[in-house]
């Protein structure tokens, strides 16, 4: 039988065990907190920060809302990221991606304090999540190695195909499971959209890690037997709803679930995971700059 990896359920049980480090942190006067910063109209991401909010409020973590016209100078993104870089009551900052054209993305990144960074993307956390000592592990990829470990998915040995080279999932995603630790010692390919042959790829792989942004490319017939397979997709393609679209993830989850031996779904996988990491990182950081 297919397991269906119920990432909900998981997320949850990731929350339910940071409620105990939120009572010790309270128990000495400290509540953790996240600022948010949204600079864009994109409804996607506008979505994406009001679940994050939603998220920190449901366990005790105070969030900090904070918007800049998509118009205004990057110079305002810049000066607030200092300003809460400053503040030694804000634990965490988020910047919400993409910013606009005019924004310099890589200096977003540099410009945020690397102990505030709950998303692991400023060069120093990069490079001490290569170095095999992360500080803040991104939290997608972290999310996944949560589920592989909760659906006993052994990484150890694992062949583990990573389908996109994304800063953001893709390339820490093979970094974790490369590592000398838990969750970490696969064999790790990683594929992109220059890939010769991707399914003689695939076929071989115990573990098949989908974040490419293409939808449903990942289908039963590129699967072996077995494989367990984490789709990481969120792609909005035409349908005759009463939104006009609909969310499909990167894999064709009815033909992939035939061969898989487990497999996440969208919505409902890996999403959930990528949110309960957040908090994780951001309790994280609350107990690091208390020390
Ligand atoms: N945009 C899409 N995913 C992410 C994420 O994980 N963090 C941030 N800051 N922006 C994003």
């Amino acid at each position: 039988m297919t397991e269906i990896i119920d990432g909900n359920a998981v997320a949850q049980d990731v929350r339910d065990g940071l409620a105990d480090a939120i009572d010790a942190l309270d128990d000495e006067g400290v509540t953790p907190s996240l600022a948010t910063v949204l600079m864009s109209d994109d409804p996607a991401s506008e979505t994406y920060v009001s679940m994050k909010q939603q998220d920190c409020e449901e366990v005790g973590i105070e969030a900090i809302d904070i918007e800049i016209d998509p118009d205004a100078p990057a110079e305002e993104l810049f000066d607030t990221i200092d300003e809460l870089n400053a503040d030694d009551d804000v634990n965490g900052i988020l910047v919400q991606m993409p910013v606009p054209d005019h924004v310099d993305d890589r200096e977003v990144l540099r410009r945020i304090d690397p102990a505030k960074d709950v998303d692991g993307f400023h060069p120093e956390n990069v490079g001490r999540l290569v170095a095999g000592n992360a500080r803040y592990k991104p939290c997608t990829p972290h999310g996944i190695q949560k589920l592989l470990a909760d659906a006993g998915v052994e990484t150890e040995g694992a062949d583990a195909v990573v389908v996109g080279r994304s800063d953001i999932v893709g390339k820490p995603m093979a970094n974790l499971l490369l590592q000398k630790a838990e969750g970490g010692n696969a064999t790790v390919t990683v594929c992109h959209s220059r890939t010769d042959d991707l399914a003689a790829k695939t076929r071989q792989a115990d573990i098949v890690v989908a974040a490419a942004g293409v939808p449903e490319m990942i289908t039963g017939d590129m699967l072996s037997a077995g494989t367990a397979v984490i789709d990481v997709g969120i792609n909005r393609v035409d349908a005759d709803t009463e939104k006009g679209y609909e969310l499909v993830g990167d894999v064709d989850f009815e033909s992939a679930k035939e061969s898989a031996g487990a497999i996440t779904p969208v919505p409902g996988g890996v999403g959930p995971m990528t949110r309960a990491m957040l908090l994780w990182n951001t309790v994280k950081a609350a107990g690091l700059q208390e020390d």
